[in-house]
């Protein structure tokens, strides 16, 4: 019996040694982000910026891997499986929170196939139109999409997407269902908006700003309940008709199950240099959103805010009886 405790007391020494020395190595290679959507979307805008920085912090490249489908579930599931040696991260958003509640045969746990990292940063989102949609504001808009429903065709990045979850919404609050076109991220339904294809969609700011301010797509209100400093003139939902509607879209970063604590505590800090960084700061502003504070940006932030989100989307979504599987 002694034998065997003294034997298992040098394995752990051992273990405990070879992940602490891991961890005061690491990183020695190339770190993969995987983001759930298609390149070009806002989850991957704000995924190579936050990449760039971090690496830049790590002294490691971070590259960035699209995995899209099914509104970011295949990405969670291939970095639920992946090694949890720190060389495989995930980049989501609110739909890690929505998933659990609209699809009953996920593969993976939202919260415990996961190690958090920490929040990145929160980000508002506008109604958009093809540029020759014919309504010149919002309340024509409504005016239009109720009278025409089904014939009216809405974007979304599919189910448990941030712009499906909008779509969802406004729905909900207008009492009309339109006809959903799901593509694997709003980067590439965006290209459909730009060239008519498609009628609207309710999209981040990070992916909708410059194409606003070009005149390339027209903007009808902004999903906060607050307007945006970056396009003052843009009226809420909530002023244009559709009181109480506030949606934003937060952002999370995550490494599998068992990625070692100095390994977690290592990228959190990266974070957390990174969301101080002058580059990323501006660009996020330019884009309409900006980093979250500091202590945010900690594991267990994250950790607190998905479960409170899963608990808060669960009930909404089990009330409007919608699912995706
Ligand atoms: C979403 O709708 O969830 C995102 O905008 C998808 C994306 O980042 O492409």
């Amino acid at each position: 019996m002694k034998l065997t405790l003294l034997r298992a007391a040098a394995c752990l020494a051992l273990f405990g040694s070879a992940a602490l020395a891991h961890a005061q190595t690491y990183p020695t290679k190339t770190i993969t982000m995987i983001v759930p959507f298609a390149a070009g979307g806002p989850t991957d805008t704000v995924a190579r910026l936050v990449a760039q920085s971090m690496g830049t912090k790590l002294k490691q490249q971070i590259i960035i891997e699209n995995v899209g489908g099914a509104g970011g579930t295949i990405g969670a599931a291939r970095v639920a499986k992946a090694a949890p040696d720190g060389y495989t991260l995930f980049l989501h958003h609110i739909g890690q929170s929505t998933a659990p509640g609209l699809y009953r045969k996920l593969s993976y746990n939202a919260i415990d196939s996961f190690e958090p990292i920490g929040l990145i940063t929160d980000v508002p989102m506008t109604l958009v139109a093809r540029k020759d949609f014919p309504a010149k504001d919002m309340k024509e808009f409504l005016a239009y999409v109720k009278a025409n429903k089904a014939k009216v065709t809405y974007a979304n990045a599919g189910v448990g997407s941030a712009s499906h979850l909008c779509g969802m919404l406004f729905m909900t609050a207008i009492g009309t269902d339109l006809t959903t076109v799901p593509y694997k991220g709003t980067g590439p339904a965006m290209n459909d908006l730009l060239g008519g294809q498609v009628d609207f969609m309710c999209d981040q700011t990070t992916n909708t700003t410059s194409q606003i301010k070009s005149g390339k797509i027209k903007a009808y209100g902004v999903t906060t309940k607050t307007r945006l400093a970056s396009m003052p003139d843009l009226p809420t939902l909530n002023e244009s008709g559709l009181a109480g509607f506030d949606v934003a879209v937060w952002h999370g970063l995550y490494a599998p199950k068992g990625t070692p604590k100095p390994v977690i505590d290592a990228l959190a800090g990266a974070l957390q240099v990174a969301l101080k960084d002058p580059v990323v700061k501006q660009r996020f502003a330019d884009l309409g959103t900006e980093p979250v504070p500091e202590a945010k940006a900690r594991p267990e932030a994250l950790r607190a805010h998905l479960k409170s989100e899963i608990d808060r989307w669960g009930a909404i979504i089990n009330k409007a009886g919608v699912y995706a599987d």
